[in-house]
């Protein structure tokens, strides 16, 4: 394709998928599939990367990450980033209206929004292009996450101008700041954490300090894989052509903002306090976290008279809600051992109802909350529920305290092994390093080992891990796979019998058969989840090359950051681990990638194929990639010019019946790998 061509597909492409990304992120009202969508932005990637020079700061292919900011920028606000003042009954409420018609002639107008529980930001555009996104910081000046804010797909990189294709109404200024807040759903929250669960990393206490540490990760890539999400609520320009807020958020609505529809306008303060009571019981239902009202005059010349105070406008409160809160007596702390060895503090609390359960333990974290709440048994705390599952503790009444009441000295000994504890540098939590003496952590990794998701071996539950760890038949996961040795012993332990034990050792045989990559994920590696060992297993295909590689060749593989990378080095320079590795492949688990592998050739040189479906044995990028590699095409649908379509299961029906028709080849999965074999 020569320049001018490319110049304009790039340009159609990047429209197109500007509107879409409004229609699916903003309007939630997509018109394409997920599908079409990905080849779109894989055609206009490609072309960029063909011809850089027509690559543009506002391109949709930023969206994906991938670059790296060093160093968070300093950067002075043009308006002070001012916050709220908070009420918190509806009698402050009384007082703030009040003040608002004292201060003001003629009716007042309300709009109500909801209090979003993020991280605050502003977004700066010129032109109708997003020239620069910075955080809130102290008000005056905050960091400039410009690379980071574009992977928000809420975040429009360029504007709709109501003459061309926007929805009509005002044309928005050359210049203007736009404010809002950056959020996670609690959906998203709960995936990232489980990732970390199964991963053995501590988890992230609340969907907001997720949202704030996103934002400041180096690697944009990563924070595009976070999925944050950002509402708009509040514009600020030289000459703004609104007369009041809620109009000026709904045309920036028109502009390709995402403005919820969760805003009302209220004339009176009953209509004010039945918005309040609404979403005080309901907010529950939402799928992201917020955590009150706010209440702004509506009226832009009225805002002008009232003002501002030295830290929050005069025409606009924030009402928060009342956190369900309990206060109860702290009777012990006691210390978690994870199977990584982590260690969680709880705190068993005097039971107490709250939010409809009755709540005996509580989430303390690690030392440092437990330091700076200054929490000692025998205190009186205040339990709070949040987003969490786990309820935490919130504070200390101290006017309570007991007298003899001794200050909390965390453990530095592990409370099952005594072995002495280590924090590293940069971790949040302690770590009891007795991987190999541990209890806790040994009958951990066996759960692991032998869970679902990894060596499935559903006979081997928790209970009869436990069991048999005590009864000394295990000491770590190989000796699962000498059980059979064992088996007259077994049959004659209480409550295990001929027929269990059979079922026992013949799921241990049939685990022999597990792939590679679930073999790799059961090794309970700490960092390396499921996915990443799946993209590991793909990559390096058996485990002699994983053992082997130095750091730069993990880092150089899809998604292995410096500390995953630090984590495989580690294991796998521990004898101990090694050892075990030798003694699995003696008994047979499969330690080697049975994927055929996706070799580079011209085989495929003059073909054009739509993949399209989900597939078992490859994923849709290891498929396009190698048809690539093998000298093919890919296309996003299926036309004349289509050799094969190379069909997973669900694929559109439509995609179906159009190769049907136009007498295009089918296949799967198999009969591509027979075509690059
Ligand atoms: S308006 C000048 N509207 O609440 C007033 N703020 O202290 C600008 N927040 O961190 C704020 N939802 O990020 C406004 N609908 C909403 C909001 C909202 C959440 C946050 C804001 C700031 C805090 C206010």
């Amino acid at each position: 394709m020569i320049k001018d061509q490319a110049k304009k597909k790039i340009e159609q492409l990047s429209k197109e998928l500007e509107e879409h990304n409004y229609k699916y992120y903003v309007l939630a009202k997509p018109s394409i599939s997920d599908y079409d969508f990905d080849m779109k932005l894989e055609e206009l990637v490609k072309l960029e990367k063909e011809f850089p020079e027509l690559l543009l700061s506002d391109s949709p292919s930023q969206r994906v990450g991938g670059m790296i900011t060093k160093e968070f920028k300093a950067i002075k606000h043009e308006y002070a980033f001012l916050s709220l003042s908070n009420s918190y009954s509806k009698d402050d409420l009384k007082d703030f209206d009040e003040r608002v018609r004292k201060g003001v002639a003629g009716q007042i107008e309300y709009v109500c929004e909801l209090k979003y529980d993020g991280v605050a930001i502003g977004l700066k555009y010129e032109n109708g292009k997003l020239v620069q996104a910075v955080t809130r910081g102290d008000g005056e000046q905050g960091d400039e996450i410009t690379t980071n804010a574009k992977t928000i797909r809420a975040v429009p990189l360029r504007l709709s101008p109501p003459s061309k294709g926007g929805q009509g109404g005002f044309s928005f200024p050359d210049k203007f700041e736009i404010r809002g807040e950056v959020f996670m759903t609690r959906k998203t929250f709960d995936a990232i954490n489980k990732e970390k669960a199964e991963a053995g990393d501590a988890l992230l206490a609340n969907p907001r300090n997720s949202t704030a540490g996103t934002l400041k990760m180096q690697d944009s890539a990563e924070v595009a894989r976070r999925k944050l999400d950002c509402f708009m609520y509040m514009l600020y320009g030289k000459e703004l052509p609104f007369k009041n807020h809620y109009e000026s958020l709904k045309e920036a609505k028109k502009w390709g903002f995402k403005v919820p529809d969760y805003i009302s306008k209220c004339k009176t303060l009953d209509d004010v306090f039945e918005f309040i009571d609404i979403w005080d019981k309901d907010r529950h239902k939402l799928p992201f976290d917020i955590d009150g009202v706010v209440i702004k005059v509506n009226s832009y010349e009225q805002q002008k008279v009232l003002g501002f105070t030295a830290k929050s406008p005069r025409w606009a409160i924030a009402y928060k809600f009342k956190t369900e809160t309990a206060s109860t007596i702290l009777e012990e702390i006691t210390y978690q051992v994870g199977r990584t060895g982590a260690i969680t503090p709880v705190a068993n609390l005097k039971p107490v109802k709250l939010g409809g359960t009755t709540v005996k333990r509580a989430s303390l974290h690690n030392a440092d909350i437990i330091e700076k709440l200054d929490v000692r048994v025998g205190d009186t705390v205040y339990v709070e529920k949040g987003g969490e599952i786990i309820p935490k503790i919130v504070g200390v009444d101290l006017k309570k305290r007991p007298s003899n009441a001794h200050k909390t000295k965390y453990i530095s000994e592990c409370p099952e092994c005594g072995t002495e504890l280590v924090r590293g540098e940069d971790e949040a939590n302690h770590y009891c390093p007795n991987e190999w003496g541990c209890p806790p952590q040994i009958k951990g990794k066996m759960s692991h080992f032998t869970s679902r998701k990894a060596m499935n071996i559903d006979s081997l539950g928790e209970e009869t891990i436990e069991m048999l760890y005590e009864k000394g038949f295990v000491k770590n996961i190989a000796d699962i796979y000498e059980l059979k040795k064992y088996k007259e012993e077994l049959m004659n332990i209480e409550r295990m019998g001929e027929k269990s034990v059979s079922n026992l050792l013949a799921g241990i045989e049939e685990s022999k058969q597990v792939p590679f990559e679930r073999v790799l994920y059961a090794l309970g590696i700490r960092h390396v989840g499921e996915t990443l060992a799946k993209k590991l297993a793909r990559q390096l295909r058996d485990i002699d090359s994983i053992m082997d590689a130095t750091e730069e060749q993990l880092t150089a593989t899809n998604d292995v950051g410096g500390q995953v990378a630090k984590s495989l080095i580690d294991f796998f320079s521990e004898k101990k681990n090694i050892e075990l590795v030798q003694r699995l492949k003696k008994y047979g688990l499969q330690f080697e990638s049975q994927t055929t592998q996706l070799t580079q050739s011209t085989k495929l040189t003059g073909l054009t194929f739509v993949v399209s479906g989900v597939f078992t044995k490859f994923s849709r990028d290891d498929l396009k990639a190698a048809i690539e590699q093998n000298g093919g095409k890919v296309a996003g649908s299926v036309s004349g010019k289509t050799s094969y379509l190379l069909a997973g299961e669900n694929m559109g029906p439509e995609k179906l019946k159009k190769a049907e028709k136009l007498g295009v080849k089918i296949i799967d999965e198999n009969e591509f790998g027979e075509m690059i074999k």
